[in-house]
């Protein structure tokens, strides 16, 4: 059988699971994106995986209540596995609003793979933003148990790198993450 190690050599890269954290509309899936561009131009491989797709294919089935917020997150990290052992880097982005379910994503990936980035941007920045309209309608009463509304998210505590997303431009803060991974 191949090894990862095999793969990794082959690619030129070392594979790992870049853990976005952070309220909708902070600006997670905007860097993710211009990260994986960086990465292509300089060689390397990543694969974005974020709420808004793979809630509408492999995790259609869950809705926001926690046990299928921990679902979501225990999916993706499986998911995530099956990249790191193709030598693919994984860029994920989840709210993933309590610890628990960040500490299930660090268990399952392996912690010597995974690295917490913080995308630390206020609420009210993101409600302003509010780019799908979100905060909007969750405020009309019309999205129960929307995360900073009417639901916890617990900002972590001890994040591998923090990102914030209202004082910095898009490329300052891929600069900033490929500054603390490479
Ligand atoms: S997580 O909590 O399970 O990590 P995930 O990142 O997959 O959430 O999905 C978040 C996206 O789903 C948001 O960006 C938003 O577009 C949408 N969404 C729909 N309902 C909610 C809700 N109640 N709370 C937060 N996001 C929601």
């Amino acid at each position: 059988m191949l090894s990862r190690a095999e793969r990794e050599r082959a690619l030129g890269q070392r594979a790992r699971v870049l853990w976005f954290t952070g309220l909708s509309g902070s600006g997670k899936t905007t860097i993710a994106v211009e990260l994986e561009r960086k990465l292509f131009e300089m060689g390397r491989f990543a694969q974005i995986l974020d709420g808004d797709n793979l809630r509408t294919g492999i995790n259609s089935d869950l809705g926001f209540s926690d046990a299928d917020r921990m679902e979501n997150i225990r999916r993706v990290a499986e998911i995530s596995k099956l990249y790191l052992n193709s030598g693919i880097i994984c860029i994920n982005c989840f709210i993933s609003p309590k610890t628990e379910m960040r500490e299930l994503a660090r268990s399952i990936v392996g912690p010597e793979d995974f690295t917490e980035v913080f995308v630390d941007t206020p609420i009210d920045v993101c409600e302003k933003r509010d780019p799908k309209g979100l905060y909007q309608k969750a405020r009309a009463g019309l999205i129960p148990h929307f995360t900073g509304i009417d639901d916890v998210y617990e900002p972590p505590l001890n994040p591998d790198i923090v990102v914030n997303a209202n004082l910095l431009s898009v490329e300052e803060a891929v600069n900033k993450i490929l500054a603390e991974i490479s």
